[in-house]
């Protein structure tokens, strides 16, 4: 698509494509480099309602947003999600609708999701050892049933059907041959993050980032690796096995190697804010428009003037004092 008069563009000329949408903050688990042991929610009356988020989700995709990520906290915990995934599947302009989660509800929901037209599931999977796995997500008796959530995905045949692993020296970095085991023997996309100070507790460091060189070196002391090419705006830098076994690899170098050039995203939280960059502090009120009972054109116009100051986060704040802007549940990833 060309870029045009109401195409969510800006200051550097970069295009919003995708709309990641945070729908409740709430989650079930407590990653320890993602939320506070006892975090404040969101009051649910301040949450958009679903007539909201579609709306929303119209006006965007009028100004050129085609995909829909829905993120948390853990987006499985708002009530009827099914409903709302039916009917953002429903607008014209979106050619992607996937969703971000722990996994913990998919053994009773994934065919659910399918059916509601949900097309993707990425799910967050740190560590393939039950007691390791528990203690990084702060929760016990969860492991086995996350692991039967993925294989209902499975079946349910989830396209793209991907894993995340947020990885953390001296925690599950001894791990990441086994997914890569995991990736070949399941023939899914596991990919590899490098750990972001978005932690909610303060405990981020700098020593505690593995490097994603660092992690395809190891990787390719085992196995021989074909770099895919990376789409403009992608997270991930994708690897496949050159032996022919199906599945990926991939990394995404947020801390190390930042994709600030060509970030093609725009966010939303849970209680209508607009977040233009995951690294800055700077947000809008969107749903205080939305509620002003404003014309579609005027909300139009609040995100375009907004999306104008979208920031280069990480690239600008690279090697220089990055600071723990928000957690991570606050705003989905
Ligand atoms: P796909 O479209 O399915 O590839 O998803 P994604 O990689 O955009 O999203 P996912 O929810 O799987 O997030 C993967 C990681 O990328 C998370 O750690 C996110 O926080 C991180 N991430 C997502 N968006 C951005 C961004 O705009 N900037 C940076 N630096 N990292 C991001
Ligand atoms: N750094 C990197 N990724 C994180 N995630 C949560 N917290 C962090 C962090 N501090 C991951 C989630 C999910 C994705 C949206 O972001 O586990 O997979
Ligand atoms: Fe919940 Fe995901 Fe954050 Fe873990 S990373 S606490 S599962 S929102």
């Amino acid at each position: 698509m060309k870029k045009g008069k109401n195409q969510l563009i800006d200051s550097f000329g970069r295009v919003a494509r995708k709309l990641r949408l945070s729908v409740i903050d709430r989650c079930n688990f407590r990653c320890n480099f993602c939320m506070p042991i006892t975090p404040a929610w969101m009051p649910r009356q301040e949450l958009l309602s679903y007539e909201e988020i579609v709306r929303v989700t119209r006006i965007l995709t009028s100004l050129g947003i085609e995909k829909v990520k829905i993120t948390g906290g853990e987006p499985l915990l708002r009530k009827d999600i099914d409903k709302l995934i039916e009917l953002l599947a429903q607008i014209r302009g979106i050619n992607s609708l996937s969703m971000t989660t722990n996994g913990y509800f998919l053994m009773d929901m994934a065919w659910k999701l399918k059916k509601a037209g949900l097309g993707g599931i990425t799910l967050s999977l740190h560590s393939l050892k039950e007691e390791k796995y528990e203690k990084i997500v702060g929760r016990s008796g969860v492991f086995e049933r996350v692991l039967k959530g993925l294989e209902e995905a499975k079946k349910a045949e989830f396209n793209p059907l991907k894993i995340n692993v947020v990885i953390t020296r001296g925690c599950n970095d001894n791990e990441i041959l086994d997914f890569v085991e995991l990736a070949r023997q399941s023939g899914l996309i596991v990919r590899f993050i490098e750990y972001m100070p978005f932690d909610g507790r303060n405990i981020w460091n700098k020593k505690l980032v593995v490097k994603g060189e660092e992690i395809i070196s190891l990787i390719k002391s085992k196995y021989e690796l074909v770099k895919e090419d990376r789409n403009a705006g992608d997270t991930a830098v994708n690897f496949r096995f050159t032996d022919g076994t199906p599945g990926g690899i991939g990394i995404i170098t947020s801390m190390s190697s930042p994709f600030c050039k060509d970030c093609d995203r725009i966010r939303i939280t849970a209680d209508g804010k607009l977040v233009p960059c995951l690294f800055s502090d700077k947000t809008y009120d969107l749903k205080s428009i939305i509620r002003s009972n404003a014309t579609d054109e005027e909300v139009a116009n609040y995100i375009l003037a907004s999306f104008k100051k979208k920031f280069r986060g990480v690239e600008t704040l690279v090697n220089k004092d990055i600071k723990n802007v928000r957690p991570m549940y606050t705003v989905g990833g």
